[in-house]
């Protein structure tokens, strides 16, 4: 078949060159007709929307047009003209054919439409190929491309920390430990431990869970960074919310205190979910439509409308004062559940939340302590449908009080010892905050569970693909 330059799906349905001889390459997602003319949604992954591909059937090997099937790779030649049916303005009059890879109609298992979500996270290696994946890898890249414009517009420099960690002081979550030793012939100290002495790193280490902690070794040079990768967690929680491996954004600025902080998360996520209705317009149509009634109508509301900003000890009073019942009852010093972040946002304020100044038993040793002795400048972001999307403080830069918050919950001084130089050597005033980018892409996709906004999950039992 001759070859000529490939265009976008994505292209040729906005493109008004009526008449031009085109190639268009991509999977069949469906295919009907007659015996004299077939029609095949083709589609590349380039949008949501397929384009129709119009087959005479007189003009074409019977054998070839056989192998189109639902799922089959092809690559076509045509005219581009103008749609005779509705729901587009073009499509393609094929000229030549040509089948790259066939699809077993007998064996594809996206041979027919509507299958459940729980159905396609079994079959990870192919559910890209449905209009939800697509669609959610699409807002997904999108988001990814906006997180690094917001900040590179705003001077911030993209730090990469550390995947594999020798410190395990963050007390996020209990961590995935990196290894090179054999496991099945370990060595062994003389009282019997495990020798990391004599593993790869000539210590124990692990994947981190949060680049945060050499963040702001960064903001301490450069003022503003922010880390964009993955992060590991061994909990072992089989909720729709978490996952074992999940990528978070972390900026981390000098010179910030915690209402500056407040600032920035809320502009952040605002830009964030403006940017997507505005770039990914047809995709967040079709979730809206297939998923979430209400999707881009929250979205737009998330946008206009200022952020509830409240503390911990206000938000417990009024939980308490609400009559609810809770599974897990409130009390002034818990770590608020879910559910009560869910009240608070869907029941008290309609609107997302910013709680600030929770008990330091249940925060981070890092976090700024409060004059009352009880508290620490810590802000959780809340939103609808999520609970917590956001994590993060203004930062203890006293060295001598962050040296007795590392005593008081025995936290091996041995390993912190680079973390406190920056507390002795020009400290300064800083703070930083996560967001989780997988809660992120729920929000802004509508989607129920995070396994379906990833593409290939990590969660308990599951590393299959
Ligand atoms: O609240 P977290 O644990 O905060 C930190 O890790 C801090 N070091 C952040 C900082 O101040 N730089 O996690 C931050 C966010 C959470 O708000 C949540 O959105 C997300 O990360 N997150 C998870 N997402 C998916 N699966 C999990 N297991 C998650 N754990 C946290
Ligand atoms: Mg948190």
């Amino acid at each position: 078949m001759e070859t000529m330059k490939r265009t976008k799906i994505r292209e040729l349905l906005a493109s008004k060159e009526i008449g031009k001889e085109v190639n268009v390459k991509g999977w069949v997602r469906t295919k009907r007709g007659n015996k004299n003319v077939a029609f095949i949604a083709l589609n590349d992954g380039s949008t949501i929307h397929s384009i129709q591909i119009v087959i005479d059937v007189a003009g074409f090997n019977p054998d070839d047009l056989k192998l189109v099937t639902t799922g089959a790779c092809i690559n076509v030649n045509g005219i581009l003209v103008e749609s005779q049916g509705s729901g587009q303005a073009v499509e393609i009059q094929a000229t030549t054919l040509e089948v790259y890879g066939t699809a077993d109609a007998d064996t594809y298992p996206l041979q027919k439409k509507g299958h459940t979500l729980e159905f396609l996270r079994e079959i990870a290696h192919l559910r890209p190929r449905t209009n939800t994946f697509g669609a959610v890898l699409r807002v997904r890249h999108n988001m990814a491309y906006a997180i690094h414009k917001y900040y590179n517009d705003r001077g911030f420099v993209y730090l990469h920390t550390p995947i594999i960690t020798g410190s395990d002081a963050e007390g996020a979550g209990a961590m995935f430990k990196v290894t090179a030793l054999d496991l099945d012939n370990l060595p062994r100290t003389e009282e019997g431990a495990i020798n990391y002495k004599e593993d790869f790193f000539g210590k124990s280490t692990n994947l981190t869970v949060s680049g945060q902690l050499e963040g702001e070794l960064g903001a301490m040079a450069l003022s503003e960074i922010y880390t964009f990768g993955p992060t590991f967690r061994a909990e072992n929680s089989n909720t729709p919310r978490h996952l074992a491996e999940f990528w978070m954004i972390e900026p981390e600025m000098a010179f910030y205190d915690i209402k500056d902080n407040m600032d920035l998360a809320e502009d952040f996520i605002k830009y964030l979910v403006k940017y997507a209705l505005e770039n990914c317009k047809d995709d967040l149509e079709f979730l809206n439509k297939m998923y979430d009634n209400e999707l881009i109508e929250r979205l737009t509301f998330v946008t206009n409308n200022a952020f509830k900003r409240l503390t911990y000890t206000e938000a417990v009073e009024i939980l308490l004062a609400s009559g609810q019942k809770f599974e897990f009852p409130v009390a002034w010093g818990i770590d608020l559940q879910s559910e009560h972040e869910r009240y608070l946002v869907e029941k008290v304020f309609n609107c997302p939340v910013i709680l600030t100044d929770y008990p330091k038993e249940i925060k981070a040793f890092y976090m700024k302590q409060n004059e009352d002795g009880k508290t620490v400048r810590a802000m959780d972001v809340l939103f609808p449908k999520i609970g917590e999307i956001i994590g993060g403080s203004q930062r203890e830069e006293n060295y001598d009080k962050l040296l007795a918050r590392i005593q008081e919950l025995h936290i091996p001084e041995k390993d912190m010892w680079w973390y406190l130089d920056t507390r002795r050597f020009g400290a300064a005033p800083h703070s930083g905050f996560g967001l989780g980018f997988e809660r992120l892409i729920l929000f802004v996709t509508g989607m129920a569970n995070i396994r379906d906004v990833i593409p290939f999950p990590r969660t308990p039992q599951n590393a299959e693909f």
